[in-house]
């Protein structure tokens, strides 16, 4: 491994419990092992795979005591899974020597997603419209969580601890108890501005706290002291109000929990028996500190979780964007945060550690922080996976086999999509030619990747470039396919990803001077002064009007929907982020506007039945892609395929999914 890394590979320990390396990986939701009281079979692979590639600690998905919506009471089935199967996974992990630790929950309170919980099978979300006070949902303010009850909270309390028992006698390392972090329901508790009872739970720190601190006790005796408990802990939480969050730079006034009165929190947690403090920042409220999108620097949540190491004795642990190995060491070695915590890049990558440790950073396949396959999906009902690697949690599915019949396979243009089937097809052992009509890898993903936020983006297209290189896949920059190539190629499966064309949209002046596609100006850097006016309130343009306002640009969007991003599959982490971002930087929204002409200096608009012009040095179309089709008519092999954006258009999820679906079954 590089020397600077190998300070993440000494151990630590939580208690007694030594973990081989400061690589923690947190949980997700989606790879709970239990589900409806039966071992969730799916996640099995999963945790292994994770585990004998390096992990040092691994925390499963969470499991809520008495079901996050309201379906039966699963505590008492659980048994067989526990003395059976999980009981077994933990062996295998253990074989590994990896530690693994199960998170329970306590339950979500005013985050849980009403509208969605309603649609699993057995929910009854009324069941858990409840938290710590009258306080309104989350995702639909209008819809009013009832105060819990005492007794409500003495069954929670008490399944936790029949939960943590069965996981100890499981073999299980320890347990995470889920949450005093972003504003779940032991959040809302602690929290003063969430929690307005007057009984044992409410009031000073100690009574917002009870609820937390029962139950840790409560493992506590029924597990033994030496068990141990780690607390899922947000240090601050970055909110200026209910579905208010506040940004990195913010002059605000905190309405959740305060950094003063974080390290009495910790240090009553910590008193209860608490081992460890797996920290990070924010609520649901300021969901992109917890789930930092791609607009969040890395690293987010360091100083806090510094910060609060000052005032405990335990280990602290910090989460988010924390995987780039460099700094994370330096952050180790500065010796107040003890494990690096990291999700969604072992969604990405199960091989993060090994490749570490094998000195080969460069080979690990970045997570893009799009939260398009993980938590995109999650909130949508779907499962987990990652949108770089469908393989992620459908590893039967997806298994990359090695092929019978060796074939040669052309590929005609290089962006992902392109990219992604022509390294499938060569893993799989078949002779691979990619063709790529400009001289440059990355297709329409070098401009979307260009805004000085993307360095994780700009990280995905060299790691594709390199798993060319090393793939022995021909590549052939500069040089536009035809039949004639085709033909010369001997080409047995001709694989068609020649990506979009900018959308043409009818107006009046697009030809002029000022007038140019979000794709040339991403690529120019953005920088611009003046006044621009963005046509196109979806990813690109709003991307492209904060990087111009960040640039020093007076910046304008129009968006002829009621809506901006409204963009299929765009988490809401993400777009919460950027909608506030470019508020903060004074982006100028306007949506259901029409627009009537472009002029020299301006920009004709028709809002709400009145006529308008706003001033535009320049004005910036985003109005979309449809697919090219060049290759249409194409019949020159004996099998051909049609993917990615020149199939239909669609995220780097979808593109990579169609590389997937032809690669697997040529
Ligand atoms: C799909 C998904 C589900 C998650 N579910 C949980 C969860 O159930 N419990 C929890 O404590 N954190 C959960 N997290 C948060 C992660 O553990 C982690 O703190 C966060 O993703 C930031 O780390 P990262 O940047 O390394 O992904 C989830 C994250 C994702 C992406
Ligand atoms: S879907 Fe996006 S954010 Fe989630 S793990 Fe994959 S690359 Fe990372």
């Amino acid at each position: 491994m590089k020397k600077e890394h190998e300070i993440l590979f000494t151990p630590f320990k939580i208690r007694d419990l030594e973990i081989k390396n400061r690589i923690v990986m947190t949980s997700m939701s989606g790879t709970a092992l239990i589900n409806k009281g039966q071992f969730n079979e799916g996640i099995k692979e999963y945790y292994i795979e994770r585990a004998k590639n390096g992990v040092g600690l691994i925390v499963s998905g969470l499991s809520v005591a008495y079901d996050m919506f309201g379906r039966d009471y699963w505590v008492n089935d659980a048994k067989e899974a526990f003395d059976g199967p999980i009981r077994e996974l933990v062996k295998d992990i253990h074989k590994e020597g990896a530690k693994f630790f199960m998170q329970i929950g306590a339950g979500l309170g005013r985050v849980v997603n009403l509208e969605t919980g309603a649609k699993f099978e057995g929910a009854n979300v009324a069941k858990v419209q409840f938290a710590s006070s009258e306080l309104p949902n989350v995702w639909d303010p209008s819809r009013i969580h009832r105060e819990i009850t005492v007794e409500e909270i003495h069954k929670i309390t008490n399944a936790l601890i029949e939960i943590a028992l069965m996981a100890k006698d499981a073999g299980i390392d320890g347990v995470e108890i889920h949450a005093v972090h972003e504003g779940y329901l032991l959040d809302q508790f602690a929290i003063t501005s969430m929690n307005r009872r007057t009984d044992e739970y409410g009031g000073c720190l100690e009574n917002r706290l009870r609820f937390a601190t029962d139950i840790v006790k409560g493992i506590k005796s029924a597990c033994g002291k030496g068990f141990p408990v780690s607390m899922r802990y947000g240090v601050a939480s970055k909110m200026k109000g209910f579905n208010q969050g506040a940004l990195p730079g913010e002059d605000y006034l905190e309405f959740g929990r305060t950094l003063e009165e974080s390290p009495a929190v910790a240090r009553l947690l910590q008193e209860a028996g608490v081992d460890v403090l797996n920290a990070d920042n924010g609520s649901y409220d300021s969901w992109y500190w917890a789930h930092p999108p791609v607009y969040m620097k890395p690293f987010c949540n360091v100083p806090e979780c510094e910060y609060i190491s000052d005032f405990v004795d335990i280990p602290v642990i910090c989460a988010g964007r924390m995987e780039e190995p460099d700094t994370a060491a330096e952050i180790i070695r500065r010796g107040k945060i003890t494990g690096v915590g990291i999700a969604r890049q072992f969604l990405a990558d199960p091989e993060y550690v090994k490749k570490l440790e094998q000195g080969k950073p460069e080979t690990i396949r970045p997570c893009i922080a799009c939260h398009n396959g993980c938590l995109g999906s999650l909130v949508m009902g779907k499962g987990v996976t990652c949108a770089l690697r469908p393989k992620t949690l459908h590893e039967k599915e997806y298994a990359i086999t090695p092929t019978k019949e060796k074939k040669k396979v052309m590929i005609i243009g290089g962006g992902i999509a392109g990219m992604e089937a022509a390294r499938l097809s060569a893993l799989r052992g078949h002779e691979v030619v990619l063709y790529e009509e400009s001289d440059a890898l990355g297709g329409v993903f070098i401009a979307a990747a260009a805004p000085a936020f993307k360095e994780a983006d700009k990280k995905l297209i060299e790691w594709y470039k390199r798993e060319m290189e090393h793939s022995g896949i021909t590549i052939r920059l500069n040089t536009k396919a035809d039949e004639t190539s085709i033909k010369n190629e001997k080409t047995d499966v001709l694989i068609v990803a020649c990506g979009s064309i900018s959308k043409k949209i009818p107006i009046s002046g697009i030809d002029r001077e000022i007038v140019v596609n979000v794709k040339d100006e991403l690529l120019s850097g953005c920088d611009e002064n003046g006044n621009i006016v963005v046509i196109g309130g979806g990813l690109s343009g709003c991307e492209a009007a904060y990087e111009l306002a960040q640039n020093g640009a007076n910046v304008t969007v129009l968006e002829v929907q009621d809506r901006i991003l409204d963009v299929p599959g765009l988490s809401m982490a993400n777009s919460m982020m950027l909608k506030e971002l470019m508020a903060y930087k004074n982006v100028e929204i306007l949506t259901s506007t029409k627009i009537l002409r472009i002029n020299d200096s301006n920009v004709e608009i028709e809002r709400n039945g009145k006529l308008s012009t706003i001033q535009a040095d320049k004005v910036i179309i985003a109005a979309g892609y449809s697919p090219k089709k060049d290759f249409e008519s194409i019949e020159m092999a004996a099998e051909i395929y049609t993917i990615g954006d020149a199939a239909r258009v669609g995220n780097l999820m979808a593109v990579i999914k169609d590389a997937y679906d032809v690669a697997l079954k040529i």
